[in-house]
């Protein structure tokens, strides 16, 4: 799959307070590794930074990017996992496996984001990783986020639970993982010149993403017999409603429903689906997922309406 690309500056600006003790505590204890932190943290910087140090101490990593928005790898609106091999640096990565989410928050895809982490988890496993990072997105506040960490957390059975904290921000979500055994708890303070990015550098990186990922991409076709279209927002297809499906982001997903590629639709008949799609071998192709967003010929985002 496609190379990974590393967001500007990460990881070679050095490290974070107790950032290497976190290192050795990994490295003593292995298992998964779930970073939380609200937006702007460090979390992506420090993911990396743990992938790469416990690589080099011979450990079998692997990093799961689970923010579908300020991706580390892979284009956003999914999930991607990568595994990290023999001594390179990180921008010899390699995107090993996505899995769609249609969305760019997980808000509204709750169910979709911890069932695309626990496949990726598995999936990493079952490749031999002993230590698998998550990074996470910002999502801290609210119910809703608190029961999704947890869940979370619960389902891959994170040995640790890395917290980037400003003030006390994320307590409520760590207080029911305090003193339990099977779970170890690190609250790392956040690297102090850290600046919050704004709505709009959010919106452009995502753009950039976009438009990297489908810049080779060639309009395709698509026999509608031969895959299963997943439609949980039931938006219409067919003559009449091109309005509903023009631009719409998908997923192009295997048996597996592990994603091979991204398409945004051009034309929905009833026997053809038409679509711009950087991928090669569409045969392998068995279910498209319809994504909760639009593509703009700029590849700017927007959320699209429930049928
Ligand atoms: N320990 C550090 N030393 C120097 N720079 C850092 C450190 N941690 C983060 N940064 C810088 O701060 C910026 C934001 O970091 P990063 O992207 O890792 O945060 P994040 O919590 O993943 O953000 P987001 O909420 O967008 O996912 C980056 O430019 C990164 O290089
Ligand atoms: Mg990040």
């Amino acid at each position: 799959m496609a190379d990974i690309q590393v967001l500007p500056g990460l990881y070679q600006n050095g490290t974070g307070p107790g950032w290497k003790e976190l290192v050795d505590g990994i490295n003593g204890l292995k298992g998964v590794v779930v970073i939380l932190g609200a937006p702007d943290t460090g979390k992506t910087t420090l993911a990396l930074y743990l992938s790469r140090e416990l690589q080099l101490r011979g450990c079998n990593v692997a990093m799961v990017s689970a923010d579908m928005g300020q991706c580390a790898f892979g284009p956003p609106a999914t999930l991607g996992m990568s595994v990290l091999k023999g001594p390179t640096s990180l921008k010899d990565l390699k995107v090993h496996s996505m899995y769609f989410i249609g969305s760019t928050s997980p808000v509204g895809h709750l169910l979709q984001t911890t069932v695309g982490l626990k496949r990726l988890v598995e999936k990493a496993q079952g490749g031999g990783a002993e230590v698998v990072i998550i990074d996470t997105s910002g999502f801290v506040e609210g119910g809703a986020a608190w029961e999704l960490k947890f869940q979370k957390i619960e389902l891959v059975n994170a040995r640790h639970i890395v917290a980037l904290q400003r003030g006390q921000e994320l307590e409520g979500i760590l207080s029911p993982h305090e003193d339990r055994k099977c779970r170890t708890l690190h609250r790392l303070k956040i690297y102090e010149g850290l600046r919050l990015k704004s709505y709009e550098q959010r919106r452009d990186y995502r753009k950039q993403k976009f438009s990297e990922y489908f810049q080779k991409a060639m309009t395709k076709g698509i026999p509608l017999g031969a895959v299963r279209l997943i439609n949980p927002l039931n938006i219409l297809t067919g003559e009449g409603c091109e309005g509903l499906y023009k631009r719409l982001l998908v997923g192009l997903n295997d048996d597996e429903n592990f994603t091979l590629g991204l398409g945004v639709i051009e034309d929905m008949g009833l026997k053809e689906l038409r679509l711009l799609t950087p991928i090669e071998g569409i045969e392998r192709v068995k279910l498209v997922r319809l994504g909760a967003i639009r593509l703009d010929e700029n590849w700017y985002d927007s959320r699209v309406k429930q049928g």
